[in-house]
């Protein structure tokens, strides 16, 4: 065997990573590490999006304690092995009746039901950003899009998750600060005036994030037309269905609406199950793609597609979680415990958006804060300026993102007073 003689000309002086690109930290995450950080006996977590009890604990929701113990009493030798690349089959079903209604109202014939199944592809996920990142890559690689449109403002990560898979990202101004509500004119005339065929639009199905405003059913019905008429994919992103209003179906009223439409249109739902059954690190989702019936079935392709995608990233999503939604959704009587779990939060947040904007009203804390209580979901867009922001954090150690974001379930009866009162003051002495 000859020796191995060092070429000097190859010697590594420095790592191989001491050029890496500054990447910023996600706020989200850094606001609540500050939050934990800080020994103030009155701090106020408002930045992370997670449901909170009254006394500011998690909640495990209790039909998912039922479904966890039925879990373990059955005591399946097979509980822990692999699901099959698309994920466990009978949850991809249960979970794509929930997003599109499938079987309910008038087009329960089983024909109808099969046919309308037949159009959707699904594929078990890492939760709802999994999705979000699995749809990115399918539709980059395959449909090449020009470009994907993204709210102005949005849930940060959707600019991460088209960034990693290399589409170029433009915005539409989704919010009107003035109006503290969706910018239904400003959104119809950015797209018709400048989005392309086969470009992506980013559509938050409910309860959007950051801004808690959501599009009227007039509004969305003016949206499918827009995107038909210029051949525009939407992609939505559904992380809320049944904790924005407390009922799952109103919550999936815009995705039916755009599944039923004539045209029969393709699209996207990346769909989540982190805040509507409080399993946010099981990592429990689904993606639904949408297709157009026609003579040629695509969706075989389509699956083995997706499938080569998740067996090169991920192998598989895990099962724990899923399994836990899967035998609530099965089950008629633990369905019903859900739909009053996500009564219990829907409404605790309800009652807080009112509390806050009573406080501020009994304040005359200068401003309309119709919005607190006109927004809908976890969080609010409560209209502090980023000086305001970090002046709230100094003086009152309370925590919400700089846009003004603030996760309405981190109030409670014992803070809201506290934190109406360090609104009000830095209303009044900061701009
Ligand atoms: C708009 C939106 N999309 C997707 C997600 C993804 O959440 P997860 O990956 O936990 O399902 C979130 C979570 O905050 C969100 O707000």
């Amino acid at each position: 065997m000859g020796s191995i003689s060092e070429d000097p000309n190859l010697r590594q002086e420095s790592s191989l990573f001491s050029s890496l690109p500054p990447t910023p930290l996600d706020e989200p995450f850094s606001v609540n590490g500050a939050y934990i950080q800080d020994k103030h006996p009155q701090k106020v977590n408002l930045g992370i999006g997670v449901y909170r009890t009254e006394n500011g604990e998690p909640w495990p929701l209790r039909v998912v304690e039922d479904a966890e113990k039925e879990l373990y009493d059955a005591k399946n030798v097979a509980r822990h092995e692999y699901l099959a690349i698309q994920g466990d089959r009978e949850f991809l079903r249960l979970a794509a009746d929930l997003v599109f209604g499938f079987g309910k109202g008038k087009s329960s014939a089983t024909g109808v039901v099969e046919e309308q199944r037949n159009r959707v592809v699904s594929v078990q996920t890492v939760s709802g950003t999994g999705a979000n990142r699995l749809g990115a890559e399918l539709l980059a690689r395959n449909i090449r899009p020009g470009c994907v449109w993204i709210p102005d403002p949005t849930w940060a990560n959707h600019h991460t998750i088209w960034e990693l898979a290399g589409v170029k990202r433009k915005t539409y101004p989704y919010y009107d600060s003035i109006s503290q509500s969706f910018n239904f004119e400003g959104t119809i005339r950015v797209l018709s005036e400048s989005a392309q065929k086969n470009d992506i639009v980013i559509l938050h199905a409910c309860a959007h994030n950051p801004t808690g405003a959501d599009p009227s059913k007039e509004q969305w019905e003016a949206l499918v037309k827009l995107c038909n008429a210029k051949g525009l994919i939407p992609f939505f992103d559904l992380a809320y269905q049944g904790f924005a209003s407390g009922d799952a179906d109103k919550d999936a009223w815009a995705i039916r609406h755009f599944f039923n439409d004539v045209h029969k249109m393709e699209f996207c739902v990346a769909q989540s199950f982190s805040k509507n059954f409080g399993l946010y690190g099981q990592r429990v989702g689904a993606l639904h793609v949408v297709t157009r019936p026609s003579a040629h079935d695509v969706t075989q392709d389509l699956l083995a597609n997706l499938c080569h995608l998740i067996r090169g990233e991920y192998s598989m999503a895990p099962r724990g979680g899923a399994e836990i939604v899967r035998t609530v959704l099965a089950n008629e009587g633990l369905r019903d415990r859900w739909f009053e779990d996500l009564t219990t939060m829907s409404q605790r947040i309800r009652r807080m958006r009112h509390a806050l904007y009573d406080e501020l009203m009994k304040l005359k804390t200068p401003g309309d804060w119709k919005h607190v209580v006109n927004q809908i979901g976890m969080f609010t867009y409560i209209g502090l300026s980023e000086r305001q922001v970090f002046a709230i954090r100094e003086k009152y150690h309370i925590y919400m993102l700089k846009s003004g974001r603030i996760s309405m379930s981190g109030l409670n009866e014992r803070n809201v007073e506290y934190v109406a009162i360090a609104i009000d003051d830095v209303v009044r002495t900061i701009n």
